[in-house]
């Protein structure tokens, strides 16, 4: 069977990017059967940028929340807490010790930290801390604990799922073949989803759509999304648009060649978003009533997550324990 594992980042509220970029091709994927999904909340990597505990917290609830308002299954993928696997954290620090620094060096995440501080004058290390450099390392422990196949994400994850693949290839090297090989499964409609200023839709960019907004705020969402100063009649490029993106990751094929095809006939900015909004809401306006029933039940996500990790660590207890055994530590008798 293929494995199919990804992880969301406790910090914020879920947004669109998220839900196409990740949650929907993994929900999708969960329903076939000749997989196994592991489906999680990187709560340990929401501390790498959010010291606001209130504020993991309340993430942490959303975004359990999301999955399950979207339909996720939960009999069927394994659905759980990264910091309820201790053995993560536990790989994470026999990873480290066989992981080459270089290596860490070139991760975006990272490397855009160092940019920023030498542009502004700063000590390249500034406000670096070893969460934010070892990054890579507690997400390859994600991955491999589960000898996960097939990661889906956005194309800004890609690079740190070839550095696990680079650390497994290391580890199997140096001691036994314990981790398979995984690769990322990146969706080419939807790559990268732009937020409403046009640059990657990002929590940190502050340029989001929040997957579950009421209707009102997602049409006045949908209606703030930047555009060109065409006037309605001028033709209008879809590919520099990201109206026009956004409507191709959530429409069918031919809906998006027809929407193609009206661009190119000069629609309005205003008529294009309108119809974004009854694309967007149609298929969310259900998920949304049953993700505001789930956050007035937090013990019911709590369960959830519970059972989901007691079948987590199912998988995760027997390969760590070989995973110690191939570094020489292990009991005596
Ligand atoms: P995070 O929380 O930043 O994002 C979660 C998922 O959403 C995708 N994504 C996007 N996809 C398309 N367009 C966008 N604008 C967009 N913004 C975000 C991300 O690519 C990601 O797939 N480190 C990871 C979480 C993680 C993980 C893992 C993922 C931890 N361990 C193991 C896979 C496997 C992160 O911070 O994603």
């Amino acid at each position: 069977k293929q494995r199919v594992l990804t992880g969301i980042t406790t910090t914020g509220t879920p947004h669109l990017g998220n839900y196409v970029g990740a949650i929907r091709p993994a929900i999708e994927a969960s329903r076939a059967d000749d997989t196994e999904s592991f489906l999680f909340l990187a709560d340990y990597h929401a501390l790498i940028k959010c010291q606001d505990p209130a504020m993991v917290r309340q993430s942490s609830k959303e975004i359990a929340a999301t999955w399950l308002a979207l339909g996720l299954d939960t009999e069927r993928a394994v659905f759980y807490r990264q910091s309820d696997v201790p053995e993560i954290t536990e790989l994470t620090w026999i990873l480290c010790c066989n992981a080459a620094k270089g290596l860490m060096n070139r991760a975006h995440a990272y490397k855009a930290a160092v940019q920023a501080n030498e542009e502004a004058g700063e000590d390249p290390d500034f406000g670096v801390t070893m969460g934010l450099f070892s990054y890579p390392v507690l997400m390859a422990a994600d991955i491999l604990l589960f000898g996960a196949h097939q990661v889906p994400v956005g194309r800004d994850q890609v690079q740190h799922v070839e550095m696990a693949r680079d650390i497994a290839q290391r580890f199997n090297h140096n001691f036994a073949e314990l981790f398979t090989l995984p690769s990322a499964v990146v969706d080419d409609n939807v790559a990268l989803l732009q937020g409403l200023d046009g640059r990657k839709m990002s929590k940190s960019y502050n340029n989001t759509i929040p997957l579950f907004l009421p209707e009102k705020q997602l049409r006045k969402s949908i209606n703030k999304i930047k555009t060109n100063l065409l006037e309605p009649g001028e033709p209008k490029n879809p590919d520099d648009s990201t109206v026009f993106q956004i409507w191709a990751a959530f429409a069918s094929a031919g809906e998006t060649a027809r929407m193609r095809r009206e661009f190119e006939a000069g629609i309005a900015w205003g008529e294009a978003k309108k119809q974004l909004f009854e694309l967007i809401n149609d298929e969310l306006s259900a998920p949304r009533e049953r993700y505001l029933q789930l956050l007035d039940d937090p013990s019911h996500i709590e369960q959830v997550l519970q059972r989901g990790a007691e079948r987590a660590r199912s998988y995760s207890m027997p390969l760590l324990k070989q995973v110690r055994e191939a570094v020489g530590i292990a009991r005596m008798d």
